[in-house]
């Protein structure tokens, strides 16, 4: 098999592209680290139960140092969670931080009182119990803190996870975790010499603009590859960066999915765009015994700016044979839009207010009928922004009165909302009613979320 050292040297011999120029090129010294898989068999009940413990530590990123971080069940990041529609869900999240955060289950379609927002506080030492019934098509979704105000930092310090959701609906797809199958958690940081995180979140109009890119906290990686066919899980969990994702040799790929399950059919691209908290599943095929450089290529927008290096897939000289990518997959279940559909419309306005008001954790924004479909409307008008909804699913209508781009037609939660545009987005709100528990809309850009771009709204029976 490959040496590092044969790794590192072809790396080398790629770098330098004068294509180009300004390109961050890396040695790719690094093994791709793969988060631990948390999928626990069914209790007698018939639940299965998830433990999760946030804690501080020491973690070496970058080669002999130490970084101070906070991580789930370790000391960066988070084990990848599974579960599969159907499952009764039970969590008991420990903090042992030594202050509050929350867990908020991004992507997640759950009674608001488990959802993790800035209302389910988690005390130092005290444990939070969330549970609920998964009730949506498989996707990758996320999980990571959300207190109003210090979630730029929690994110910042290393904490976030994946969470993985299956169905039964049979599609021939690389599923295998590890194997063929891998999460890609984008994260970029900026360090100091002695190799502390540098910057502040809350600082500056994006906060942080990171000059490192860790994937799956993973410094300089690379990733053997030992099929003919690898499904990607790609999650921008930055503070503010904008991935618009690629590879070096120009080759196409297929995305198969975003935010909330898999698109009716694969699409056919050489880039996709990412801002925080979305997400894509990716299929790429490779040759035996070759090394392809996964990429961000400068888009000119103020968040997306820089070529940087992501990670080098070194595909073994013999590949398993992989199915072909099915021409069909599994459309999501369609969003009707009834005539005379509410419409509410959203005035992003500078980086720390909605329609001219910020977040006030005390005030309903807005009150949604349950199980209703509503078009909200996202208007921006300085630099980017994006669009998270807590609960529902959306597909994206039009984006500055064009069509979204392909790759970007299935169910989403999260969109970019480029600077000076409109963004229409198909809401399907879910039934979890509770009119004194709220759910969040925000800017993922966690800076902007932090400032108070966020506002909350409340799921009531229809007619009250
Ligand atoms: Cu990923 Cu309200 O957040
Ligand atoms: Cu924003």
């Amino acid at each position: 098999f490959l040496t590092l050292a044969a790794v590192s040297g072809l790396a080398v011999a790629c770098g330098g592209d004068p294509d180009s120029p300004g390109a961050v090129t890396l040695d790719f010294a690094n093994p791709l680290r793969v988060p631990t898989l948390l999928h626990p068999k069914p209790g007698k009940d018939g639940v299965r139960r998830f433990e999760l413990s946030m804690q501080a530590g020491q973690s070496r990123l970058l080669p002999g140092k130490q970084t101070a971080t906070w991580g789930f069940n370790g000391t960066f990041l988070g084990p990848t969670l599974r579960a599969s529609r159907g499952d009764k869900v039970q969590m008991a999240v420990r903090n042992q931080l030594p202050e509050a955060s929350t867990v908020h289950w991004h992507g997640m379609r759950l009674p608001a009182r488990m959802d993790g927002g800035p209302h389910q506080p988690i005390e130092p030492g005290a444990v939070w119990e969330p549970h609920w019934t998964i009730d949506q098509p498989a996707a990758t979704s996320w999980y990571h803190p959300h207190p109003h105000g210090s979630t730029a930092q929690h994110v910042y310090r290393g904490l976030a996870g994946m969470f993985i959701l299956d169905d039964d609906r049979e599609v021939d797809l690389p599923s295998t975790y590890g194997v063929d199958d891998f999460p890609l958690i984008l994260q970029d940081k900026k360090f100091t010499a002695e190799g502390a995180f540098d910057g502040d979140p809350l600082k500056g109009t994006f906060g942080i603009l990171g000059d490192h890119i860790l994937v799956n906290g993973t410094f300089n990686p690379h990733l053997k590859i030992t099929t003919e066919r690898v499904r990607f899980r790609v999650l921008n969990g930055s503070n503010a960066r904008m991935y618009n994702v690629g590879f070096a040799d120009g080759r196409r790929f297929h995305v198969i999915g975003n935010d909330g399950g898999l698109l009716a059919a694969p699409v056919e691209v050489d880039r996709f765009s990412l801002t925080p908290g979305e997400r894509a599943e990716i299929v790429v095929a490779f040759a035996p015994g070759e090394r392809v450089v996964l990429r961000t290529f400068d888009n000119g927008v103020d968040i997306g700016k820089g070529d940087f290096d992501l990670l080098l897939f070194a595909a073994d000289p013999r590949l398993k044979p992989a199915p072909a990518v099915p021409s069909n997959l599994t459309p999501p279940s369609p969003i009707n839009v009834p005539p005379g559909a509410k419409v509410r419309r959203f005035k992003l306005n500078g980086h720390d207010a909605i329609n001219g008001k910020g977040m006030d954790m005390s005030r309903i924004d807005e009150v949604v009928p349950a199980n209703s479909v509503e078009i909200w409307e996202i208007e921006n008008n300085v630099y980017s922004h994006n669009f998270h909804i807590h609960e529902v699913a959306f597909r994206i209508l039009d984006v500055a009165g064009g069509k979204p781009p392909s790759y970007a037609t299935g169910s989403k939660d999260t969109v970019y909302v480029p600077s000076k545009s409109r963004v229409r987005l198909a809401v399907q709100f879910g039934g979890y009613t509770d009119p004194t528990s709220p759910y969040m809309y925000h800017c993922h850009i966690l800076r902007h979320e932090d400032s108070g771009m966020m506002g909350q709204f409340v799921l009531v029976q229809p007619g009250t």
